[in-house]
């Protein structure tokens, strides 16, 4: 099965994901971190974000793998970038701005995406992002599109990134969750829509637990019958 999670940054999929995943002793994907990963390497050679080709090579170069255990970010799931522990320099807000910058660019996605469906060809695997259930997985089993009100979602990045010594002010975190969200949404290319078929969650006033606890309930409901869905394209 294929559990897609989709939603705007600080809604909760990545932690909400992980536990999910945890429990069902399924695979966690992050696929953020994978678009991370382009920025951050570009940042790290100096190349421009804006150079497509460029970012288009770091992506297809990409050696990435998602680790249940370990990891520098301490909540029990790493990822490894050329084998070296990446977990917590990816988080970084430099990092994020610069993914979103490149995530909006064709051929980064194409090559992202199409490593996307490769990883999780093998099903058993919890995914989020941001076109999970409409791009890369348009049939996935169980879809969950979470939202929460942007204050609570720039409080939940800051108490993050404070409790790992990257904080920013509040204010500030609020500012960028607001306008990286604007960009994912507005950006031409597989922006951030909800999949006709997803069920939307509002995590604004749950607990991690109570999202995770009502994520489970749903997927243990599953209704295996054939439904339609629309697929979408990049
Ligand atoms: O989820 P996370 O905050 O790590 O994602 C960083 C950025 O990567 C997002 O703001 C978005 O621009 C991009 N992204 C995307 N599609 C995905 C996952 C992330 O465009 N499936």
């Amino acid at each position: 099965m294929i559990i897609a999670i989709d939603g705007p940054a600080g809604s909760g999929k990545s932690t909400v994901a992980k536990l999910v995943a945890t429990r069902l002793n399924y695979r966690y994907i992050d696929t953020g971190a994978m678009y991370r990963t382009v920025a951050w390497t570009a940042q790290k050679k100096g190349l421009r974000l804006a150079d497509e080709t460029a970012m288009a090579e770091i992506a297809r170069d990409m050696d990435i793998e998602f680790v249940r255990g370990g990891g520098d970010g301490g909540d029990g799931y790493s990822v490894r970038v050329r084998g070296e522990d990446a977990t917590l320099r990816l988080k970084n807000e430099t990092v994020g701005k610069g993914a979103a910058v490149v995530a909006a660019q064709k051929s980064v996605r194409e090559i992202l995406v199409a490593k996307q469906r490769q990883i999780g060809k093998a099903g058993n695997v919890v995914m989020d992002g941001r076109d999970i259930g409409t791009v890369v997985f348009p049939h996935a089993e169980k879809k969950f599109f979470f939202v929460a009100d942007a204050e609570e979602r720039g409080r939940r990045r800051y108490e993050e990134l404070k409790s790992k010594n990257l904080s920013l002010d509040l204010q500030g975190m609020i500012q960028e969750i607001r306008q990286r969200d604007g960009e994912d949404r507005r950006r031409k290319i597989s922006p951030l829509v909800m999949a006709d078929d997803a069920v939307k969650v509002n995590t604004t006033r749950l607990s991690i637990e109570e999202v995770a606890e009502y994520v489970l309930k749903n997927i243990n409901n599953l209704d295996t019958t054939k439904k339609k869905v629309r697929i979408s394209r990049l």
